[in-house]
């Protein structure tokens, strides 16, 4: 069942968009120190309806609300992921939640990656650190749907070793032909055999990018200039080139304006925009 006012996903979600929804966590497990990841289940029995890229505002009564995407793809229907980083009060709050505890969820918000302009194109995707998880709605979405997009790159950063997030991702993907995996960490340790330095180091190890290439970019707001300064040097134009922002939301659907860019909403408009429409605003990075 699916609503034609908000496009989300439960039926009784028709009648109230600011109304939170029941969903059931169905499985927990930590990624890192500071990650933990949850498998969660609509309570009404309603589908996974979503897509990759979109949001959902994940609340938890008497603690608040928080916008988290959507970890997993949209093609296992069944139930979804999300990740969520402990870093205050209502993220903390949730950490403590495990099997069998409910939490409530308004969503799927937001207008998600731009499927139709990557369709039948080479890919790129630059994720850092928890930028991975909303990208990664999108990477197996590609992934399961291979033959629908072109040659798949994946640049993943993260702090150090132990910050690596979804290692069992990387592993499987390594092994997917057309599939090129490329990861990197700040600084490294004595069991890190792969490459040191910060993301934009990846892009001189691959020769898969070039100028037609579909570039989505989703990590700490420093990455995004170093990284389109790179793209820049392949000659891909910013209208090819997405980026996947954050900003403290509240209402999530353009009505409190917390999130707001000039005249963008990054609630409604976003999170996910061309490059070449924000280009200019520096306020956005
Ligand atoms: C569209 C979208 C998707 C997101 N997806 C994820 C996700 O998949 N997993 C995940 O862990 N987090 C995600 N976030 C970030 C998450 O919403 C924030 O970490 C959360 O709101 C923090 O709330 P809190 O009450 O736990 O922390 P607070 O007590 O409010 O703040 C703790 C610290 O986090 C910082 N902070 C708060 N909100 C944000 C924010 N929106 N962006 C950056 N820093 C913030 C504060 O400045 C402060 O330093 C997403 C944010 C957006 C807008
Ligand atoms: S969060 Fe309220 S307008 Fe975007």
């Amino acid at each position: 069942m699916s609503c034609e006012n908000c496009n989300c996903s439960s039926q009784a979600n028709h009648e109230n968009i600011f109304m939170p929804q029941e969903a059931k966590i169905i499985k927990t497990k930590m990624s890192t120190a500071s990650e933990k990841r949850f498998w969660v289940k609509w309570a009404d029995g309603s589908q996974a309806k979503f897509q990759p890229g979109q949001f959902l505002e994940v609340s938890l009564f008497g603690y608040g609300e928080i916008p988290i995407g959507y970890a997993s793809s949209p093609t296992f229907k069944d139930n979804f992921e999300i990740v969520i980083r402990a870093v205050g009060r209502v993220s903390n709050a949730l950490h403590k939640l495990q099997k069998g505890d409910s939490i409530f969820l308004r969503g799927p918000l937001g207008n998600g990656f731009p499927m139709k302009s990557l369709k039948n194109n080479d890919v790129l995707v630059v994720a850092g650190g928890i930028g991975y998880c909303p990208t990664r709605s999108l990477v197996n979405y590609i992934l399961d749907k291979r033959d629908e997009f072109g040659e798949f790159t994946l640049f993943y950063g993260a702090r150090s070793p132990k910050d690596r997030m979804f290692n069992n991702d990387f592993e499987r993907f390594k092994k997917m032909d057309g599939v090129n995996v490329l990861e990197t960490v700040d600084k490294g340790d004595e069991s890190w055999k792969g490459n040191v330095g910060v993301i934009t180091t990846l892009f001189h190890k691959t020769d898969k990018i070039n100028k037609n290439t579909r570039v989505i970019i989703c990590g700490p707001p420093i990455m995004y200039k170093f990284v389109i300064a790179e793209t820049d040097k392949l000659g891909i134009p910013h209208s090819n080139v997405y980026v996947d922002l954050e900003r403290r939301m509240k209402c999530g659907i353009g009505k409190c304006g917390h999130c707001q860019i000039n005249d963008k909403y990054v609630c409604m408009d976003g999170p996910v925009f061309k490059y070449s429409e924000l280009e200019d605003r520096e306020e956005a990075f």
